[in-house]
This record gives structure tokens, sequence and C-alpha cells, in this order.
């Protein structure tokens, strides 16, 4: 048997030992395939190894299986509602295995997209390594040298656009926790940039990426990488990781915003967040910014052995979950660029045919016009077709 970090699963592995979620309810048991659906969901309740049976022959397989029935997240922030959504959407992603010259992939194949993996995986070591001194050594972090190589990676990556494009390949690493980091502060860059912040604000807003999770540092690496159950304890000890964080940067020489940040990630505009459940303009701006980044690199988290999800997919999950949880100026201005820098790309709909996305609908961007040769496929009016793919 052998434990792997949930980043490292693969389609057709067995299930070594029955995986608990961290209010006890059985997620998957011993013997369990893993399908791609069952992954995300893993990742989903928030847990982060399983035991794998490594005497059992990797089969592949198919998303058409029948899917096994799980429990709702009940910690996540995603509601069962999402959950089904982004198993849906990886689904229809999953059969599209011939999509070997899709847009992303030409960014992948691009001299700018190598350079900013190359860049990106510098900077994560050293984000790694600097938290850790931090929490480990308490030593006073200097903040602006810590930003300093994310800003002069996004100024190299160029526009927003080639950034959100260049983070959508940069999913499936290992290390959940630093690489989370690293994808938010690149969020909060680009969504504080779309929002019309200034320089100043729009580094801040970086900054309050990067740390916003460093309170799971203090949290035990047994309860971490149990691949078991969690008792209530350690559940609630998971849960604390805003306050851990915000406890260690009261000693760090950081601003205000970046410490709120950190402590109110996890609140929801409509009060439904935690630890302090607070509402609306309770919430710090900074924070704010970050629940949107937060939340959409959990749901756009990929898998090692395949693409990211079609961004019009995300939007709609989005769209779907209720946008009264997220500020509504960042979480309208946030989809609506998101979508826009897919306006003129040429896509693939669920019927197969081909077009080309020519207009967005302000209430409801995951639904655009698109223009089929001609013929004119309004998504909003045709709920049976989606977007499949960007080619
Ligand atoms: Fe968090
Ligand atoms: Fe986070």
């Amino acid at each position: 048997m052998k434990k792997l970090a949930t980043s490292q699963l693969i389609p057709g592995m067995t299930v070594g030992s029955d995986v608990q979620s961290y209010d006890n309810r059985t997620v998957l048991t011993k013997g369990t395939v893993l399908t791609d659906t069952l992954i995300t969901r893993l990742e989903l309740y928030g847990i982060l190894s399983v035991y794998i049976d490594d005497t059992a022959k990797v089969e592949a397989v198919r998303e058409e299986e029948p899917a096994q029935t799980l429990p709702p997240a009940p910690e996540s922030e995603l509601s069962e509602d999402i959950l089904s959504k982004v198993e849906q959407a990886e689904e229809d992603a999953g059969i599209r295995e011939d999509d070997h010259t899709s847009y992303f992939e030409k960014v992948r194949a691009s001299r700018e997209f190598k350079e900013f993996e190359d860049d990106y995986r510098r900077q994560k070591d050293s984000l790694a390594f600097t938290l850790n001194e931090m929490v480990e050594k308490n030593i006073q972090v200097d903040a602006q040298l810590l930003i300093e190589g994310p800003l002069e990676m996004i100024k190299r990556a160029g526009s927003r656009s080639d950034i959100m494009d260049m983070l959508h390949l940069m999913r499936g690493y290992d290390d959940a926790t630093y690489t989370h980091c690293m994808n938010v502060a690149l969020l909060n860059y680009v969504l504080a940039g779309w929002m019309g912040w200034d320089e100043e604000r729009q580094t801040t807003a970086l900054a309050s990426g990067l740390f916003h999770d460093v309170g799971k540092l203090r949290i035990p690496k047994e309860i971490l990488l149990k691949p078991a159950r969690l008792d209530a304890d350690e559940f609630a000890t998971v849960r604390k990781h805003s306050i851990f964080g915000y406890e260690l940067l009261k000693r760090q020489n950081v601003s205000d915003s970046i410490r709120n940040a950190t402590l109110m990630h996890h609140e929801r505009y409509d009060g439904s967040g935690y630890p302090l459940h607070l509402k609306g303009e309770q919430i710090d701006p900074y924070a704010r910014l970050t629940s949107i980044s937060d939340v959409y690199d959990a749901m756009t988290s990929a898998r090692v052995y395949r693409g990211p999800l079609c961004p019009f997919r995300v939007v709609e999950i989005f769209e779907d979950e209720g946008l009264e949880k997220y500020d509504p100026d960042m979480i309208l201005t946030f989809l609506k660029n998101v979508c826009n820098t897919y306006l003129q790309t040429r896509c693939r709909l669920s019927d197969g045919r081909i077009g080309t996305i020519i207009m967005l609908h302000p209430d409801r961007f995951s639904r655009p016009v698109v223009d089929c040769d001609g013929t004119i496929v309004d998504l909003r009016e045709h709920k049976d077709l989606s977007i499949d793919a960007l080619i």
C-alpha cells in the first residue's frame, strides 16, 4: 500500500483503505477504482492524501462508468450543487482527449509559457522557504522582497489575459498550500487590475494572496495529511487556519489589509462564511477579492493527466453557485473579464458545431452568442447546449 497526495492520483488507481471526510463520513471505500470525477471530489472535500493499493493493476477508466455516489462535502466552500456541476464539467472535459490543437495546447507550446513555468516554479519554492522560516523560526519576513519575484514574473508574462491563460495551464502541480497561495496571489493581482485599482493596491492584493493560507502551516502535518478520519477537534483546527494566519501576521511587518485578507478570506458577502460571520462591507475589500480568487482556484484545480476546464464552464459554475456570496462589483468584474478574454475565439459546442464567440450577455456571461458559420446560436436561449472547448 502506498500513500499518495491527491494531486498525484490518476484515474484507474485502486483505493487501498477507506477514505473518511473531515466529519467522519465515508467518501470512498477500499477497492474503489478512481475516476477523474472521484479525484476532483476528494479535492473538494479537502482530502490531501489517500492510500493506494499498489498491487492492483491501473486500468484505463472512462468517465462513462457509473460514478460512485458521495455525501455532500460539508465543510467545503462549494455546495453540493457546484460539486455536481464540477462533476459534469469534468466528465465533459474528460471525454475530449483529442484536443491536441486546442487553444490551451497552443498556449502551452509557446515560448512565453515555458518561461512562465520556470518562473512560477522558482517563485513557488522561494515562497515555500520564506513562509516556513516565518512560521517555524518566527523570523521577520520582508514582505516587499517576497512580492518582488511574483511581480517581475507578472511583468514578463504580458497582459492579464495571458496570465489567466498560463495560470490555467499551471494547475495540477504538487503541494497544495504553496501552489495555491501563488495562484491566488496572481489571480488577486489580475482581478485588482480589472477592478481599476492602482498599482499599489494591485501589489497589496498580490501580497494578500501569497499570505492568505499561511495559517495552514501551523496545522500539524498529521492532521493535514491524515488519509483517514479527522475527529471533530481536528476538523475545527483545520478551519482555524484563518485565525492562525492572522496571529502569525500580527507579528510581521505587513499592512492591515494583508492581515485582514488572511483573517477574513472565508467570510462571505451574504454572511454565510467564517470565522466571524461578517457581512458585506464589514469584510475587508482585500478579503472580498481574495475569496473570489480562492474559490476560483479551488474549482479550476486540475488533474495532472488532463488540461484545465473550459473557462465558460467554470464561470457557469460560479453563476449557479449564487453570486450573492461575493462582492457584487468584484464578482461581475471577474466573470465578465474572464469571458471577455475569449471574445472572437473559436469554440466547439456540445453538439459538435464549431463557431466563434461574438457577444456576451451581461446577465449570463457563461452563455454567450456564438456564430456557427452564419448561424447565430444564442446559448442563453439554448440551455441544452454549452461550450465544450476553446479551439
Ligand atoms: Fe483558506
Ligand atoms: Fe485558500
